[in-house]
């Protein structure tokens, strides 16, 4: 299957990343067609495989099984691929990875179905290729986490006074936990013991963090065309990031009479916003974070046994910085 085209960088990943969305389609059974048709061309969307390609780096360190690590990076992605159906729902967004999301193409009831479908998907592979309790036990946590990152977030929505402590808790749920999951995964099932799966679990939270912080900047300095979903929704739908945070411990003033307007807000006001966000050095500031957790995770990963695998890893991890899409 054709994969995302950052990975050509990687020859030793990209056949595995590309058989594992194979798997993922030779999964999609239902014989319910709008669901399956949804399903497939989610999948077959040009997501990035990054969560995935993570499983499979941390798997590199011992000899394993290559095809239980590809069945079991396959079933990270299904659940991310669940949780952005679901997302795009909750966010009433029309377009994910350059296409209409499933639920404006084919209603919010399909698309809570495919959802579902997916989460099933990924309990059957990993019920068939885990080795051990642990990793299950750990996945149904990490949905557990997931799921209060995004509960929280939306307790929080339009509150001005919401804090970059409130962020960072809900970004480390939301996003951070699946990345946290995917390294976990790909250490502890290819053999690696207790210390190295729980210091990957570690190495993929500050990844996972940097990732969102990241996604939070391009909503204020990318377009959706290049995003391929659409930007600066999050601030109508009372979803308050990081720049924006940031940004408003400068000056809350200057922000205030913007924000009243909820969900009323124009497209006007929004680039005024825009502007103040940039202006009052949000989104410099939450770079610094992101970078600073980069720093971190790659600090994690220099202390991991030298070789391919942990070069890949580093590299991969830095070029996340200065990602555009
Ligand atoms: C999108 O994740 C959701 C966030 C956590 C920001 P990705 O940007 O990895 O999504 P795809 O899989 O590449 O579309
Ligand atoms: C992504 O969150 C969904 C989850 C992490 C569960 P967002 O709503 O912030 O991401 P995009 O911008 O839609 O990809
Ligand atoms: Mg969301
Ligand atoms: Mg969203």
């Amino acid at each position: 299957m054709k994969i995302h085209p950052m990975w050509h960088e990687y020859p030793t990943l990209a056949p595995e990343l590309s058989s594992a969305l194979t798997l993922i389609e030779k999964q999609i059974t239902t014989n319910n067609t709008p669901v399956a048709e949804a399903i497939l061309e989610m999948i077959n969307g040009g997501g990035k495989l990054l969560r995935p390609a993570y499983c499979l780096l941390f798997s590199r360190f011992q000899d394993t099984d290559r095809e239980k690590m590809i069945a079991l990076a396959a079933a990270i992605e299904t659940l991310h691929t669940a949780t952005l159906i679901h997302d795009d729902i909750i966010d009433k967004s029309p377009t994910r990875r350059n296409q209409i999301t499933i639920q404006k193409q084919f209603g919010p009831e399909t698309a809570v179905y495919a959802g579902d479908y997916l989460f099933v998907v990924c309990f059957k592979l990993l019920a068939h290729y885990a080795s051990s309790l642990r990793s299950i036990q750990q996945d149904s946590g990490s949905m557990e986490k997931i799921l209060k990152g995004e509960l929280d977030q939306m307790a929080t929505r339009y509150q001005t006074d919401i804090t970059i402590d409130d962020y960072l808790k809900q970004v480390s749920g939301k996003t951070g936990q699946l990345f946290a999951l995917s390294c976990f995964v790909g250490a502890y099932e290819s053999g690696g013991n207790n210390n190295f799966a729980k210091a990957a679990e570690k190495i993929g939270m500050d990844i996972g963090i940097a990732f969102q912080l990241l996604d939070d900047i391009l909503d204020y300095t990318s377009n959706g065309d290049t995003l391929g979903k659409p930007v600066c929704e999050d601030v109508r739908s009372g979803v308050y990031s990081a720049p924006l945070i940031l940004a408003m411990q400068r000056d809350r003033q200057a922000f205030l009479p913007l924000l009243a307007k909820k969900d009323q807000i124009s497209d006007a006001e929004m680039d005024t916003l825009r502007d103040l966000v940039i202006q009052y050095e949000g989104v410099k500031q939450a770079y610094a974070m992101a970078r600073q957790h980069t720093e971190q995770a790659i600090a994690g990963l220099k202390k991991l046994p030298a070789g391919p695998a942990q070069d890949d890893l580093i590299r991969l991890t830095s070029s996340l910085l200065n990602r555009k899409a």
